[in-house]
């Protein structure tokens, strides 16, 4: 299996949707509460084709189906610590049927491309500490940084 990496489009909307809720579920599993509106999920798919949003998608079509088969949905932000902003890879998805080809890394390497090429070299993301499977990527595509991330009760 061969993959093309591209910018999502608004004719990927069904499949990219169908991917998304296959990624809820998957955080449902971990117990993250990942019951979320349709109009999240539209606002989001929107955002990403708005040129005046700092929101964008990578899409993983497969070479011989044309199928969407994983997605990376990042963002980019103001740093103080530097001048350009940073991007923040908000999600990664790949299609169980095809993990462990390559896909991922791809998906992530697509980021750090548009990174260079728009003065965004610098790219961040997080995980479970229990999500083995994709440390096993992420001490390959990226380095870990120390940080231990806490949210608002
Ligand atoms: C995490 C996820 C995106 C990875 O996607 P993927 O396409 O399977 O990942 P890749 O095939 O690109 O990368 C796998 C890397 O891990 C390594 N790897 C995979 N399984 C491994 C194993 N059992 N032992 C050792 N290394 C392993 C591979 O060697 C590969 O490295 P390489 O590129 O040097 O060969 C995918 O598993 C997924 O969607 N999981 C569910 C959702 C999720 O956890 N998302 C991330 C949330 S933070």
């Amino acid at each position: 299996m061969t993959a093309t990496i591209r910018l999502i489009t608004e004719a990927d909307k069904p499949q990219w949707v169908e991917l998304w809720h296959k990624y809820l579920k998957f955080y449902a599993s971990t117990g993250i509460p990942s019951d979320l509106p349709d109009t999240v999920t539209d606002t989001t798919f929107a955002r990403f084709l708005d040129d005046k949003e700092p929101m964008a998608c990578f899409v993983a079509e497969d070479d011989e189906t044309h199928k969407l088969i994983g997605f990376a949905n990042f963002l980019w932000h103001r740093n103080t610590w530097a001048v350009e902003d940073r991007i923040y890879l908000n999600d990664l998805f790949v299609d169980e049927s095809v993990r462990c080809g390559g896909v991922g890394r791809k998906l992530i390497e697509a980021i750090y491309k548009y990174g260079d090429e728009h003065g965004m070299p610098s790219v961040y993301w997080m995980t479970q500490v229990f999500n083995h499977r994709a440390q096993l990527l992420y001490t390959k595509a990226g380095v870990r940084d120390g940080f231990v991330t806490y949210s608002r009760p």
